[in-house]
């Protein structure tokens, strides 16, 4: 593909495309766009900063200037769109940065493929956009054509940023794809979210704060798998098309924690029951037909693997993980699950 530009690359699906694309694209060159904010993560990407075909760059999306300079000197044929803010609680507490990073980031991304022309603008966005589905219906999915309808500030900034996307198709023919992806896991996630932070509080024998009664759903896919199907996208997509990406993997909150004691053989125990989330969406579930039968794509990676393998990352990489769950991140804690022991 040539040049290809990933921005949000220092964080957790972004870093583990850019190692994906490189080992399978080895003469195409990746240029990098990263904020570099709490969820970005320099260290992570050590593996490939010495590369030829790889150049790091720190900078805003939302930064007009720094995004133009950017196109005009490397004039990526691709864009790939990870860079935004992630974190639902996060978007509780503070929807600001998701509107201006989601919203306006996206946009400023898109006007500079206007400009200097791409032969593909690709969006990753969520299957949040589309809401949540009742936990006693395990016949509704989501589909490409189910409306979005969102609960959170952080999901409401990733459909608007899609409805742009397919905005600037319709009107100024930029050829974009979109994939909307269940939630991923792996290694190199910022440890606010669910999998990594049960993985490192066991570790360190610290309460496992669990939202509500732990009945909510979520259709997990090992991140590898999503990264090959944006590949495909990338590849074999039409343009101005949506693509749902998920693996038929639905798990209620409490047994992926259960999971995760197992593996480490930590007692059920740790487990602590916390005040839901306010809005909190009770089911996610990917129908994932438009990109099996178009694209040929089928999840690799089965969850019990991907867990075991997912797991033992973290167990081997404390080095990775210690320096980020100090400063920034022990206030955030504390303000979010404040009244457990042990936080
Ligand atoms: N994690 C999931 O389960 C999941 C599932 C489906 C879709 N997604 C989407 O995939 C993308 C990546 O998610 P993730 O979990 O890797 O996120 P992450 O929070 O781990 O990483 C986000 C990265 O974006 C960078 N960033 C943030 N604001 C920026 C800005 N204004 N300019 C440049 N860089 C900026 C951060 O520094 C960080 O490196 C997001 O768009 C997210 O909505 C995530």
């Amino acid at each position: 593909m040539g040049n290809m530009l990933v921005t949000g690359g220092a964080g957790f699906i972004g870093s583990n495309f850019t190692f994906y694309w490189l080992e399978h694209h080895p003469d195409d060159k990746i240029i990098c766009l990263d904020k570099l904010t709490y969820a970005g993560n320099l260290s992570t990407l050590r593996l490939v900063m010495d590369k030829p075909n790889f150049k790091f760059v720190k900078g805003d999306i939302c930064d007009r200037g720094r995004v133009f300079d950017l196109f005009q000197a490397e004039r990526p044929e691709v864009v790939v769109n990870f860079a935004a803010e992630t974190h639902v609680d996060r978007s509780i507490d503070g929807p600001n940065v998701f509107l201006q990073t989601n919203l306006i980031g996206t946009a400023t991304l898109l006007d500079a493929c206007r400009e200097f022309g791409v032969e593909r603008y690709h969006q990753v966005s969520t299957d949040e956009v589309y809401g949540d589905l009742p936990l006693d219906r395990p016949d509704l999915l989501f589909t490409e054509s189910t409306p979005l309808h969102t609960s959170s500030p952080y999901s409401a900034s990733k459909a608007g940023a899609d409805l742009i996307v397919q905005a600037y198709h319709k009107t100024f023919g930029v050829p974009v794809t979109i994939s909307r992806c269940s939630n991923n896991y792996g290694p190199y996630q910022f440890p606010e979210k669910l999998i990594p932070l049960m993985v490192l509080n066991a570790l360190q024998d610290k309460p496992l704060p669990v939202y509500g009664e732990g009945v909510n759903v979520r259709d997990w896919l090992y991140v590898e798998d999503h990264c090959r199907a944006i590949d495909l996208i990338l590849q074999r997509g039409r343009p101005g098309e949506v693509y749902n990406v998920g693996g038929h993997n639905e798990r209620r909150n409490a047994d992926v924690v259960k999971l995760i004691c197992k593996e480490l053989g930590k007692p059920e125990d740790l487990i602590t029951y916390v005040t839901d989330r306010k809005g909190h969406d009770r089911r996610y579930a990917i129908d994932p037909e438009k990109i099996h039968s178009e694209l040929g794509w089928l999840p690799e990676t089965k969850f019990e693997t991907g867990m075991k393998q997912t797991v033992q990352w973290y167990v081997e990489n404390r080095e990775w993980w210690k320096d980020i769950i100090s400063g920034e991140y022990q206030q955030y804690y504390k303000t979010m699950y404040n009244n457990l022991v042990g936080a």
